[in-house]
């Protein structure tokens, strides 16, 4: 089967379980299942149910797909995402992107945990992302583009909407949060950074770094949706001796930031103006 059509078969399926057609999706990422929480579900699915998506495996994603309304826009969410170090490829990783580009999804408000490599952070700040640095990440677009889906060499000048980040950065003054603002380094994992790596991401220009996003919004951006994407700083890379960073710690910190990030997106899907 080609991708058009593996594509088309899941969404097909997914279309058959809701009515409703969202033009929002939302990724959500390590320890940030509780968003969900506040949306009024009108579909839940497994991703082992969907025509050819992947399975997700990793400890903290619960692997679903849930449709419904949050402050009065449809939205679709992605609790769970793949990746790469799990082992899938690079076209498995961004396929959910792919479904939610041809179910007519325009936003994409992207969630990830990341390491702080900015000394000026400190765990459980959020920071918006306001460009990438993608390391070692292979880029999903390699292959025979596919025109139907985007364009053979897309700009990459501003991966991450202007109007969002100021839409963000306006609730967070409102809510009287603060919200970093910062440039994530995209890595593959699984191994979190050597201490001279942390240090060398830093002196690369990057703030933060982390093992997801960057292939989704590469995707993203080839799909022309407008993206927004914010990470929970669960640990900080520039580290003192004995400062081991754990995968559990990466969730506690997330777990505990979760509240700040949902209310900011919730505040954000709320005020989001589909016609732009
Ligand atoms: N490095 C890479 N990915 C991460 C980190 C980190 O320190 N923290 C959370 N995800």
């Amino acid at each position: 089967m080609d991708v058009l059509q593996k594509i088309k078969s899941a969404v097909d399926y997914i279309e058959s379980k809701c009515s409703s057609i969202p033009q929002i999706g939302v990724i959500l990422g390590s320890g940030l299942g509780g968003f969900t929480e506040e949306m009024s579900i009108e579909a839940e699915i497994n991703y082992a149910d969907i025509p050819n998506f992947p399975v997700s495996t990793v400890e903290g994603h619960s692997g679903k797909m849930l449709i419904g309304k949050m402050g009065g826009k449809q939205i679709v969410v992605l609790s769970g995402r793949f990746h790469y170090y799990e082992g899938y490829s690079t076209q498995e990783v961004v396929f959910p992107i792919r479904v939610l580009q041809k179910m007519g999804v325009h936003h994409l408000l992207i969630t990830n945990a990341a390491g702080g490599t900015n000394t000026d952070f400190s765990v459980g700040d959020l920071m918006v992302i306001k460009d990438h640095i993608s390391f070692a990440i292979v880029n999903p677009l390699i292959g025979k583009n596919i025109d139907e889906l985007g364009t053979r060499f897309p700009d990459m000048s501003e991966p991450y909407s202007k109007k969002l980040i100021s839409k963000a950065i306006q609730i967070a003054k409102q809510e009287n949060f603060e919200l970093k603002e910062g440039v994530y380094f995209g890595v593959t994992g699984p191994t979190f950074e050597t201490r001279a790596e942390y240090k060398l991401i830093r002196l690369l220009g990057a703030d933060a770094v982390g093992m997801s996003t960057v292939q989704e919004v590469i995707t993203a951006v080839h799909a022309g949706m407008n993206v927004f994407a914010i990470s929970v700083i669960t640990d900080i890379g520039i580290r003192e001796e004995e400062n081991i960073i754990s995968h559990k710690d990466v969730l506690d910190a997330a777990n505990a930031s979760a509240p700040k990030l949902t209310s900011l997106l919730k505040s954000m899907i709320t005020s989001l103006d589909l016609a732009s």
